[in-house]
């Protein structure tokens, strides 16, 4: 895909962001511990959630469009078998997660490290440490996972680190297995409560205290169905651009999940309205707002997700600021691309430092994982000129439904082709 945005439009109106692609996709995966029907409702039509999708309906399950829109009907044609399919297993960090429901289901399974954008090792130890406790034996044969199990048991599990894959496939797992499960250092981001609360329907018992998460298992569960919660990342980053194109913009979406962004946005100089369901937003645009402090963190810490659209924002602030990056040792990718662009960046391991420039010039900048490629876009709106985001990988639409669409239903001027790679073009003087 390329991206071409020709800058220096302000946002102005409403717009819903769709279902949370990250609280999505471990409910698909958990449908595969039950036979029965389970209905899932505000399913966004994101890239990665179309893979898992299809990854299901190699499991076993046939997923069926319903109504109202973006609603799937999960229903069981055949029993789970023990392995997923590598090709699309590799397609997304998520598809991981399948691993131990289908332990849990069959008493084996085999998967392959997944894929999923390029921001770290993305090692897979916690998840694996999570599954041996609960009585799995696994074993690993170059990419591939082994695992075999007599039968599963609970257990009590602390993690180094409040991993939020490990702790919902620690949790799917548990589900399973009479008895209590203790997770202690558990996420809890609203996509993993979003998943205690589809687990709870469909009849296992989860206690959420705070850093763990307790979980008794049933021997059966049930079909249900459940309404997903709405999408705090997208949410975050169309805040982001009404901030640095300026402008007037609503936000409909879960204001109690986006704490640490209002607070620094508020912090920065930005006019900020929180209502029940939505947030506002008021800017003067570019060199209207301060430099600030910054730091990725767990939930409810500020989201790493919106780490790279946060620099692009930074980039126009005036004075000084500073991002520390907490969660994933490799998420500065977009600074090399802003710097194309203008910015004034430099990155010393886990902490890049801003000097606030008075504007960013259009050109051909590549975007090379889901929020980076969503950053650039974002500092597209407010460069003067025309800005080319090269997303070869197709990044931003594994994330966004129509990243591209809700910006200009905003007034921005951003036109969607599909990329001819390495055929770049050259910012033309388009009004
Ligand atoms: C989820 O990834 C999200 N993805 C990510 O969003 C998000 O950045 C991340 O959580 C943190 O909030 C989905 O929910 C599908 P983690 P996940 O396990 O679960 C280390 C996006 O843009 N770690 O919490 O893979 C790991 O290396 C994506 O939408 C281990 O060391 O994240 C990382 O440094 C990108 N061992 C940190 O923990 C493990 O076994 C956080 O990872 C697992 C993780």
């Amino acid at each position: 895909m390329k991206l071409t945005i020709y800058g220096g439009r302000r946002l102005f109106g409403d717009l819903k962001v769709e279902g949370a692609k990250n609280a999505a996709l471990p409910l698909l995966a958990a449908t595969l511990l039950t036979d029965d029907d389970v209905f899932l409702q505000n399913i966004p039509d994101v890239g990665d959630v179309r893979t898992m999708i299809q990854i299901l309906e190699h499991l076993g399950k046939r997923v069926e469009p319903a109504h109202p829109r973006d609603s799937y009907l999960i229903r069981t044609v055949e029993p789970p078998p023990s392995s997923a399919p590598e090709y699309l297993v590799r397609k997304l960090r998520a598809s991981f997660c399948l691993f131990g429901p289908l332990v849990a289901r069959t008493g084996k399974a085999q998967i392959s490290l997944p894929g999923g954008c390029p921001i770290g090792v993305r090692p897979v130890d916690l998840h694996l440490k999570g599954l041996r406790a609960l009585g799995a034996q696994i074993e690993s044969l170059g990419n591939l996972f082994h695992a075999q199990a007599e039968r599963l048991h609970p257990a009590e599990i602390y993690l180094d680190f409040p991993s939020v894959g490990a702790t919902e496939q620690i949790m799917m797992t548990a589900a399973l297995i009479p008895g209590r499960t203790v997770i202690s250092n558990a996420a809890q981001d609203p996509e993993v409560h979003d998943l205690a609360r589809l687990l709870i329907k469909m009849g296992a018992g989860i206690m959420i205290e705070p850093g763990r998460l307790i979980i008794e298992g049933a021997p059966h569960l049930q079909g249900t169905s459940h309404r997903v919660i709405p999408d705090r990342i997208a949410a975050g980053t169309f805040l982001i651009a009404g901030a640095i194109a300026g402008g007037d913009v609503t936000v409909h979406c879960q204001p109690l999940h986006l704490e640490a962004l209002m607070s620094k946005l508020d912090e920065l100089g930005f006019e900020i309205q929180e209502h029940v369901e939505s947030i506002r937003i008021i800017s003067e645009g570019p060199g209207s707002y301060g430099g600030g402090r910054v730091e990725a963190r767990p939930y409810p810490g500020f989201a790493t997700d919106l780490q790279p659209q946060m620099m692009a924002l930074l980039a126009l602030a005036r004075g000084t600021s500073t991002i520390k990056e907490t969660v994933w040792e490799s998420r500065f990718s977009q600074a090399a691309e802003l710097a194309q662009m203008g910015a004034r960046i430099r990155v010393d391991g886990a902490t890049a430092t801003i000097e606030g420039v008075e504007r960013l010039r259009g050109t051909v900048v590549r975007g090379s994982d889901t929020r980076a490629g969503a950053a650039l876009v974002l500092a597209g709106l407010a460069a003067e000129g025309v800005t080319t985001v090269i997303d070869s990988e197709g990044h931003i639409a594994r994330g966004y439904a129509d990243l591209a669409g809700a910006l200009n239903g905003l007034g921005a001027d951003i036109i969607l082709e599909e990329a001819s790679e390495e055929k770049e073009v050259v910012a033309s003087g388009r009004e």
